[in-house]
């Protein structure tokens, strides 16, 4: 069983016992005798069920066990020594056993609700919470169904409750760590990088635009979705103006995956002001690295790109040979894009289709009808990529895929999540049982280049509770904070970094670091064994663990983000800052 599937199954359990121990507490308090005494029992075997989960949990890595090693299970024990007991000898009127078994409900309310609002890492002030909570509300229950207990011990337990609410409560509120205040510097003059030799400029302005004969309200460049696609030869200096006509929340541009120097990288608040309806903004940088990449506003980025604020960015080492195609695929307003398109190609003649996901999850895309090779990703080639065919990739929000092949004379056609998108003719192949391409074990391998790393980072991305704001909000969290409350990573120029990140939430987190590319060192253990895989965006799926690790060679200060979004958004985002 895997760890993601493991948390979602300890997660049910949890549930289901819970809500035994209180739907019996309630049915002994009806008096309906065999009902309480069976729900009562399947609540038990839950919560010694539980003793296998979270064993193999605690194996899969100290994160994804934490809170409920030290807070669960010690509730739990205390919760199965008292309502065990009851049924061990039910009593003879079925109503006395009701408080024992709202008591281990509460017990599992009290700890779920730490799993689910709080996460990791688990703080004392939080168990402490949790047990006050749980005495509170067993007193009163006490007090309600009776027997009424003796004076002491519910003073006793009142002071339980106070006492841990208070000192829980004193420590969560406590100041964390120092959030990233480093946001009103002045932003830094564009450096000097030459005569430009390739010029762009591009509007932002709300339009509408018409997408499989609809009519659909979008944000655009250029007035089309997606925009201009802007290419480059290795060596050019581009210069690119942003014009905002009216899109009020402001406009960026962040070249996704290109290491530009860090006053170019378009983050509103954090390398520039974002661009205000009315003004423009120049971006100057010099097209030195190869590859796929894209364009897209940083500001409100969660809605600026769904609303179509993005383009395709390419730069190719020389003048191209053959069809060289790029398919941005997107969701505007429902609507999957690209719309299918037909190109007849010669046989014989090579074929690189740059595929871009420019959504906020993972698409599957299969090519049909010829083996292909996967050139690059995320920019970067691969080292001795061998042909594969009936197999698909899985891109993730932000990544890309470059895939080669050599047009044989029969039709080819690109499938995204079984859709058609790109072809050279009639294709009917059923590819949704295709095996997945797993990047980690493709092409030839190579040493890692770095034995030791100045600095490691542990990132657990989790779910939590964020009271900070002025509203409360359900935020995607990183080691138990979210933006802007989450520690900056402080570098040293030059120096190698390890990423360590951990997916303990039960959804995909897409990672994406600005200004530099990361090489992948292993998933959950097992270390990559294909090409070197230098990437900008790549998927941590449930109960993963991916190590990543880089050189700090690009001065500034990066954003450091999931790429679904609206997670961003919800708290997922940090920064990385040299000192
Ligand atoms: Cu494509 Cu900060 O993102
Ligand atoms: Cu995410």
């Amino acid at each position: 069983m895997s760890t993601g599937s493991l948390l979602a199954a300890d997660l049910a359990i949890a549930v289901l016992a819970t809500a035994g121990w209180l739907a019996g507490g309630v049915a002994s308090a009806a008096r309906r005798r065999r009902l309480a005494l069976g729900l009562a029992v399947l609540a038990l075997l839950g919560t010694l069920a539980r003793a296998v989960t979270i064993t193999a949990l605690a194996r899969a890595g100290w994160w994804f066990a934490a809170e409920k090693i030290v807070v669960a299970t010690p509730l739990s024990l205390v919760a199965v020594a008292v309502a065990g007991a009851r049924l061990l000898r039910p009593p003879a009127d079925i109503r006395s056993a009701a408080v024992p078994l709202l008591f281990a409900g509460y017990a599992g309310s009290g700890a779920l609700l730490v799993t689910v609002l709080h996460g990791y890492p688990v703080s004392p002030g939080v168990a402490l919470l949790a047990v006050a909570g749980v005495a509170a509300a067993t007193v009163v229950s006490w007090r309600l169904l009776g027997p009424r207990p003796s004076r002491a011990v519910s003073r006793a337990a009142v002071a339980v409750a106070v006492a841990a609410l208070v000192t829980g409560t004193g420590l969560t509120a406590a100041p964390q760590a120092s959030p990233a205040g480093t946001h009103d510097h002045e932003y830094r003059q564009a450096q000097p990088v030459g005569e430009p030799t390739k010029r762009f400029t591009l509007t932002a302005g709300t339009a509408t635009v018409r997408v499989s004969g609809r009519d659909v309200a979008a944000w655009a460049f250029d007035g089309q979705v997606p925009g201009p696609e802007l290419t480059a030869t290795v060596g050019d200096v581009l210069e690119v103006t942003l014009r905002n006509r009216d899109i009020e929340r402001g406009v960026t541009l962040h070249w996704h995956g290109y290491d530009v120097p860090n006053d170019q990288d378009g983050v509103p608040d954090v390398t520039q002001a974002a661009v205000s309806p009315g003004q423009e903004f120049v971006y100057r940088f010099r097209a030195d690295q190869a590859g796929t990449y894209w364009y897209h506003t940083h500001s409100v980025s969660d809605v600026g790109v769904r609303m179509g604020l993005y383009g395709v960015l390419v730069v190719r080492p020389a003048p191209v040979t053959g069809v060289d195609v790029t398919v941005p695929v997107h969701t505007l307003a429902g609507v999957p894009l690209p719309v299918a398109r037909t190109e007849p190609v010669e046989a014989g003649v090579p074929v690189r289709l740059r595929l871009v996901n420019t959504d906020n999850t993972t698409h599957r895309y299969a090519l049909a009808g010829a083996p292909f090779r996967v050139a690059a990703i995320d920019g970067s080639d691969l080292r001795g990529p061998t042909p594969v065919a009936e197999t698909a990739v899985l891109i993730p929000a932000g990544g890309r895929y470059d895939l080669v092949f050599t047009a044989p004379a029969t039709p080819v056609a690109l499938l995204v999540d079984g859709r058609s998108v790109w072809s050279t003719g009639e294709v009917s192949t059923a590819t949704g049982s295709w095996p997945v391409l797993d990047p980690l074990s493709y092409g030839t391998g190579s040493p890692v280049p770095w034995s030791r790393f100045d600095r490691e980072f542990t990132l657990v991305l989790d779910r939590g509770l964020d009271l900070r704001g002025l509203l409360p909000r359900y935020a995607h969290t990183v080691n138990g904070a979210a933006a802007p409350d989450i520690p900056p990573q402080v570098v040293g120029l030059g120096d190698i970094v390890k990423f360590t990140i951990v997916n303990r939430s039960l959804v995909v987190h897409p990672w994406h670091l600005h200004g530099h590319h990361v090489l992948v060192l292993a998933r959950d253990g097992t270390p990559a064994t294909g090409s070197p895989l230098w990437w900008d965006s790549f998927d941590v799926r449930p109960g993963e663990v991916w190590e990543v690790a880089f050189r700090a060679d690009n001065p500034g200060m990066w954003a450091n983000h999931c790429h679904n979004l609206p997670h961003a958004d919800a708290g997922m985002m940090l920064h990385l800052m040299y000192r």
